[in-house]
Protein backbone atom coordinates (compact mmCIF):
# COMPACT_ATOMS: atom_id res chain seq x y z
CA UNK A 1 0.00 0.00 0.00
CA UNK A 2 1.26 3.44 -1.09
CA UNK A 3 0.50 6.13 0.83
CA UNK A 4 0.63 10.51 -0.51
CA UNK A 5 0.86 13.08 1.86
CA UNK A 6 0.38 16.29 2.12
CA UNK A 7 -0.50 19.69 4.16
CA UNK A 8 -0.46 23.49 4.34
CA UNK A 9 1.49 25.32 7.18
CA UNK A 10 -1.42 24.93 9.76
CA UNK A 11 -0.62 20.86 9.20
CA UNK A 12 2.71 20.84 8.85
CA UNK A 13 3.70 19.65 12.37
CA UNK A 14 1.01 16.63 12.57
CA UNK A 15 1.62 15.83 9.04
CA UNK A 16 5.69 15.31 10.26
CA UNK A 17 4.58 12.97 13.25
CA UNK A 18 1.83 10.84 10.77
CA UNK A 19 4.79 10.81 8.40
CA UNK A 20 7.34 9.11 11.08
CA UNK A 21 4.33 6.71 12.60
CA UNK A 22 3.34 5.28 9.49
CA UNK A 23 7.61 5.29 8.38
CA UNK A 24 7.61 3.36 11.61
CA UNK A 25 5.26 0.90 10.42
CA UNK A 26 6.78 0.61 7.29
CA UNK A 27 4.20 2.17 5.12
CA UNK A 28 5.48 2.89 1.51
CA UNK A 29 5.04 6.63 1.66
CA UNK A 30 5.69 9.79 -0.51
CA UNK A 31 5.61 13.47 1.22
CA UNK A 32 4.20 16.17 -1.08
CA UNK A 33 4.91 18.78 1.20
CA UNK A 34 5.11 21.41 2.71
CA UNK A 35 8.61 21.23 4.18
CA UNK A 36 7.90 24.24 6.64
CA UNK A 37 5.60 26.89 8.41
CA UNK A 38 5.55 29.32 6.43
CA UNK A 39 2.41 30.37 4.66
CA UNK A 40 1.20 28.10 1.68
CA UNK A 41 -2.47 27.73 0.16
CA UNK A 42 -3.77 24.31 0.97
CA UNK A 43 -5.24 24.18 -2.81
CA UNK A 44 -1.61 24.04 -3.81
CA UNK A 45 -0.41 20.77 -1.74
CA UNK A 46 -4.42 19.10 -2.20
CA UNK A 47 -4.34 19.13 -6.21
CA UNK A 48 -0.64 16.88 -6.54
CA UNK A 49 -1.90 14.36 -3.82
CA UNK A 50 -5.18 13.83 -4.86
CA UNK A 51 -4.01 13.88 -8.81
CA UNK A 52 -1.53 11.01 -7.75
CA UNK A 53 -4.12 9.08 -6.09
CA UNK A 54 -6.62 9.59 -9.27
CA UNK A 55 -3.92 8.34 -11.70
CA UNK A 56 -3.12 5.28 -9.57
CA UNK A 57 0.09 5.64 -7.97
CA UNK A 58 -1.09 5.79 -4.28
CA UNK A 59 -3.69 3.62 -2.45
CA UNK A 60 -4.68 6.77 -0.16
CA UNK A 61 -4.05 10.24 0.56
CA UNK A 62 -3.64 11.98 3.34
CA UNK A 63 -3.76 15.94 3.86
CA UNK A 64 -3.90 17.80 6.52
CA UNK A 65 -4.84 21.24 6.88
CA UNK A 66 -6.05 23.62 10.21
CA UNK A 67 -9.68 22.16 10.19
CA UNK A 68 -9.02 20.09 7.60
CA UNK A 69 -11.86 21.57 5.71
CA UNK A 70 -10.18 22.98 2.65
CA UNK A 71 -8.36 20.26 1.97
CA UNK A 72 -11.33 18.37 1.71
CA UNK A 73 -13.02 20.83 -0.51
CA UNK A 74 -9.96 20.94 -2.97
CA UNK A 75 -9.57 16.72 -2.77
CA UNK A 76 -13.17 16.46 -3.47
CA UNK A 77 -13.08 18.98 -6.83
CA UNK A 78 -11.87 15.76 -8.72
CA UNK A 79 -13.30 13.13 -10.05
CA UNK A 80 -12.74 9.54 -8.47
CA UNK A 81 -11.32 10.91 -5.00
CA UNK A 82 -13.46 10.71 -2.45
CA UNK A 83 -12.18 12.39 0.49
CA UNK A 84 -13.61 12.48 4.07
CA UNK A 85 -12.64 14.56 7.02
CA UNK A 86 -12.49 12.76 9.88
CA UNK A 87 -12.08 13.60 13.70
CA UNK A 88 -12.81 10.72 15.42
CA UNK A 89 -12.45 7.10 14.39
CA UNK A 90 -16.27 6.14 13.61
CA UNK A 91 -16.24 8.43 11.34
CA UNK A 92 -12.98 6.75 9.83
CA UNK A 93 -14.42 3.33 9.74
CA UNK A 94 -17.47 4.03 8.14
CA UNK A 95 -15.36 6.61 5.87
CA UNK A 96 -13.37 3.68 4.58
CA UNK A 97 -16.18 0.50 4.82
CA UNK A 98 -19.20 3.02 3.55
CA UNK A 99 -17.93 5.11 1.26
CA UNK A 100 -14.56 3.85 0.01
CA UNK A 101 -12.42 6.82 0.60
CA UNK A 102 -9.11 7.39 -1.08
CA UNK A 103 -8.42 10.29 0.59
CA UNK A 104 -8.29 11.15 4.32
CA UNK A 105 -8.40 14.77 5.34
CA UNK A 106 -7.53 16.14 9.34
CA UNK A 107 -7.86 19.31 10.88
CA UNK A 108 -4.43 19.97 12.74
CA UNK A 109 -5.66 23.09 15.06
CA UNK A 110 -9.26 20.66 15.92
CA UNK A 111 -7.71 17.28 17.27
CA UNK A 112 -4.86 16.26 19.19
CA UNK A 113 -2.16 13.87 17.36
CA UNK A 114 -3.27 11.02 19.40
CA UNK A 115 -6.32 10.76 17.73
CA UNK A 116 -5.10 11.63 14.57
CA UNK A 117 -3.02 8.94 14.44
CA UNK A 118 -5.76 6.59 15.38
CA UNK A 119 -7.69 7.96 12.56
CA UNK A 120 -5.01 7.46 10.00
CA UNK A 121 -4.77 3.83 11.41
CA UNK A 122 -8.13 2.69 11.36
CA UNK A 123 -8.85 4.41 7.95
CA UNK A 124 -5.68 2.80 5.96
CA UNK A 125 -6.74 -0.91 7.71
CA UNK A 126 -10.59 -0.66 6.67
CA UNK A 127 -11.59 -2.41 3.71
CA UNK A 128 -14.30 -1.22 1.74
CA UNK A 129 -17.39 -3.10 2.48
CA UNK A 130 -19.01 -3.27 -1.05
CA UNK A 131 -22.31 -4.86 -1.48
CA UNK A 132 -25.16 -2.33 -1.29
CA UNK A 133 -22.48 0.60 -0.88
CA UNK A 134 -21.27 -0.11 -4.38
CA UNK A 135 -24.52 1.40 -6.22
CA UNK A 136 -24.35 4.48 -4.09
CA UNK A 137 -20.63 5.40 -5.07
CA UNK A 138 -21.42 4.89 -8.25
CA UNK A 139 -24.20 6.67 -8.61
CA UNK A 140 -21.73 9.89 -7.77
CA UNK A 141 -19.36 8.27 -10.68
CA UNK A 142 -22.22 8.53 -12.85
CA UNK A 143 -22.72 12.52 -12.29
CA UNK A 144 -18.96 12.83 -12.32
CA UNK A 145 -18.98 10.91 -15.93
CA UNK A 146 -21.90 13.11 -16.83
CA UNK A 147 -20.37 16.69 -15.91
CA UNK A 148 -16.73 15.85 -16.81
CA UNK A 149 -16.95 13.09 -19.87
CA UNK A 150 -13.67 14.53 -21.34
CA UNK A 151 -11.62 13.91 -18.19
CA UNK A 152 -13.45 10.42 -17.79
CA UNK A 153 -12.19 9.50 -21.17
CA UNK A 154 -8.68 10.33 -20.73
CA UNK A 155 -8.44 9.19 -17.36
CA UNK A 156 -10.96 5.83 -17.32
CA UNK A 157 -9.49 5.02 -13.66
CA UNK A 158 -11.89 6.80 -11.77
CA UNK A 159 -14.15 3.74 -11.02
CA UNK A 160 -14.59 3.25 -6.81
CA UNK A 161 -12.37 1.21 -5.87
CA UNK A 162 -10.03 0.98 -8.35
CA UNK A 163 -7.55 3.32 -6.70
CA UNK A 164 -6.93 0.43 -4.06
CA UNK A 165 -6.31 -2.20 -6.67
C1 LIG B 1 -4.89 28.29 7.34
O1 LIG B 1 -4.91 29.37 8.21
C2 LIG B 1 -6.24 27.59 7.36
O2 LIG B 1 -7.22 28.40 6.80
C3 LIG B 1 -6.16 26.27 6.61
O3 LIG B 1 -5.17 25.48 7.18
C4 LIG B 1 -7.40 25.41 6.62
O4 LIG B 1 -7.91 25.28 7.90
C5 LIG B 1 -8.41 25.72 5.63
O5 LIG B 1 -9.43 25.02 5.50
Amino acid sequence: MRVALGSDHAGFKLKELIKEDLRAREVELTDFGTFCESSIDYPDISFPVVQAVRDGAFAFGILVCGTGIGMAIAANKYPGIRAALCSETYSARCAREHNDANVLTLGARVIGPGPALDIVRVFLKTPFAAGRHEERLEKIALLEKRLLPDYHRRCPAAKPGEAEA
